[in-house]
Order: C-alpha cells, then structure tokens, then sequence
C-alpha cells in the first residue's frame, strides 16, 4: 500500500501565502456534494477555518436549516458570516455532542470534518507551524491549551521521540533523531525554529525542505492530539446522526484516513471477540458511500497543491 502523508513541502506553502487567502477549500464540491444536503437540515462543520466548506453549506441551506461551526482556533472567528442560521462554537470537535446538547440540538442531518491545520496557520509565523519562519516552537491550533512543541521537545523521553518522529512524520532515521533532540537539551532549550532546525543540522537525510516538514508534521500531530480527537470525534458520531444523515470526512494522513475507513466500516473502535455461541451479525451503523476514498481532481491538485494528499471518504447512517 502506498502511504500518503500531508507532508507539505516549503513550496506548497508558498503557493498558499501568495495567494495571500486564509484558506482554499480542499475538494469542495466533492464534500458538499456528498452531504446531499437537506434545505432544512442541520449540518456540522467541524473544522470552520476560513469557513469556505460552510458557506456552500448555507447556500443550500433555507431559512429554516442550521449550521454549527466548530474550531478551536480563535483566528478563525473572523472568518464568520453574518448569519442568524450559524452556531459558532470556539471549542475542539471532540465536544461535539455536548456542544449539540448545549444549543439544543438533538441530532444532525450531516457533518462535514475537513482535518489537519489551515494555510493561515501556516503562514502565521508566530504560530510556529511553518519550517519557513523563525519563530516560537509553539504549533498549537488551540492557543488556551498546554502543551506546546517545544514542551515536548523539552520533556518527551528519547523512546517517545522516537515513536512520535517514527508513526507521525515517517522520518526514516527517527532513532537517531530522537537520541540527538534528547543529547542537545543541556545547551539547547529549543524554543525557537531556528533552535530546533540548528540541532538537527547533523541528522538531516535527503532534502532538507522535506526532511523539517516530516519533523514538523510529527510535532504537530503530537501537540494537537489529531489521532486521538478524531476517534473521539467518530465515536460520538452514531449518538449525534440522524438515519440516512451523511459523514464526510478529509484527511491529509494515512494514518487518519485509516481511523476513518476503520470506524465507517465497524461503526466502532471496539475490538471484536469472536464468540462461537453468537449466531447475530452486529448490526451495521453506517452505509460506505465512498468505497474507495475520494481525491482531488488533477486540476484541483495542480492549482491547490494541499490537496495532493487529501483523502475524503464518506458514510450515511444506517
Ligand atoms: C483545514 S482547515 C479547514 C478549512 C475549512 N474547511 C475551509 O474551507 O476554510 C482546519 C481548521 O480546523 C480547525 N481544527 C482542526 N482540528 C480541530 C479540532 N480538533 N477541533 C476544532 N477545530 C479544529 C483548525 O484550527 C483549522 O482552522
């Protein structure tokens, strides 16, 4: 299998920031095509960001339909439309049912998840997400929360490192790299880019570009918990669906897009024990409407190079 990871290189980045826009929507008919969008439904857009998926959402919303925005950035707020048919919440997806519960929504007619960070995020270069600036190790989407990527440069053990480099960013000397982040930390505190990209000058294999966005990726990852906050995202999805509601889902990373194939197809993370004396099926949660995951078109790729690696799959509610 081929592994397709949301490495993005300096290149595609520039791209982005000449655009100068806070984000291009990735695959955006395809998402809100596969919705089959209901003019008097309620949608979630979990990941609201430049808010570009949300407002196809609304023209085929009437005024009777619902939106409600997720993202735990702040930034994205001003993105919001003005429009009394949208619910903003400034909290991580992972809340979801809660948040529903909260604005008195029972269940939903669709949710759309597009995953990973948005363009804005990396052209900000406070943020610390880009291998483009210098800038604070910081690389968190929720600024109110704890833990940052020089946190865990600082404090994650050598074997830590190493797993995180290894599973996240594919980095194919991540033994190595994790044993010289945990040499370096008397004389280096990593709290800049420049810090961090200084220390590794000895371990950097093939191009350079390539080789810092890997590790970025990884601490990314590690800092925002994405594995973990999609399951809980998918595991809340059967309680919050209504029958025949869609999911959609974009992932940049083979590793979510794998959570993603997994759970529409079990409807669950839970293991399954085999159990001679039990004659039912488990009773099926979703229908998969994509049975291949869906990608960019080539022109799309050609124009928004992000979108090279996106991956949408797409599930109704049984
Ligand atoms: C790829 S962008 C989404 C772009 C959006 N679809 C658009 O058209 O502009 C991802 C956005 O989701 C937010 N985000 C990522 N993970 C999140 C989470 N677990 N909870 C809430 N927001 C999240 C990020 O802050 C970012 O603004």
């Amino acid at each position: 299998m081929v592994k397709k990871t949301n490495i993005q290189s300096a290149d595609d980045e520039l791209t982005n920031q000449q655009q100068d826009v806070y984000h291009i929507p990735v695959m955006l008919m395809e998402a809100i095509d596969a919705l089959n969008i209901q003019p008097n439904g309620v949608y979630v857009d979990c990941t609201f960001g430049g808010g570009g998926h949300s407002r196809e959402i609304l023209k085929r919303l009437n005024e009777d339909g619902r939106l409600v925005a997720f993202d735990q950035d702040p930034d994205a707020k001003r993105n919001l439309p003005t429009d009394e048919r949208v619910v903003f919440v400034p909290h991580n997806f992972k809340h979801i049912s809660r948040f529903l519960k909260l604005n008195r929504f029972d269940k939903v007619d669709g949710v759309l998840a597009d995953l990973g960070v948005s363009s804005h995020q990396f052209d900000e270069a406070a943020r610390g997400f880009s291998t483009r600036f210098d800038g604070p190790l910081d690389m968190r989407m929720d600024p109110s929360q704890s833990v940052t990527a020089s946190f865990i440069l600082q404090t994650y053990s050598q074997q830590q490192l190493h797993k995180l480099f290894e599973q996240y960013g594919e980095v194919t000397n991540s033994k190595t790299l994790a044993a010289v982040i945990v040499q370096q930390r008397s004389r280096n505190s990593y709290q800049t880019i420049e810090q961090l990209k200084q220390a590794l000058q000895s371990v950097v294999k093939g191009n350079p570009n390539k080789y810092f966005a890997q590790v970025f990726q990884a601490l990314r990852i590690e800092v925002n918990e994405e594995l973990n906050v999609l399951k809980e995202l998918l595991e809340q999805l059967p309680g919050i669906l209504k029958p025949k509601a869609r999911v959609a889902i974009i992932s940049f990373h083979s590793l979510e897009d794998r959570l993603v194939k997994n759970f529409f197809k079990k409807g669950s993370f839970e293991e399954e024990v085999y159990n001679p004396f039990e004659r039912e099926e488990k009773e099926k949660v979703f229908s998969i409407i994509s049975k291949k995951p869906i990608e960019a078109s080539p022109e799309e790729q050609k124009r928004n190079p992000r979108s090279r690696s996106a991956r949408l799959r797409v599930a109704e509610k049984l």
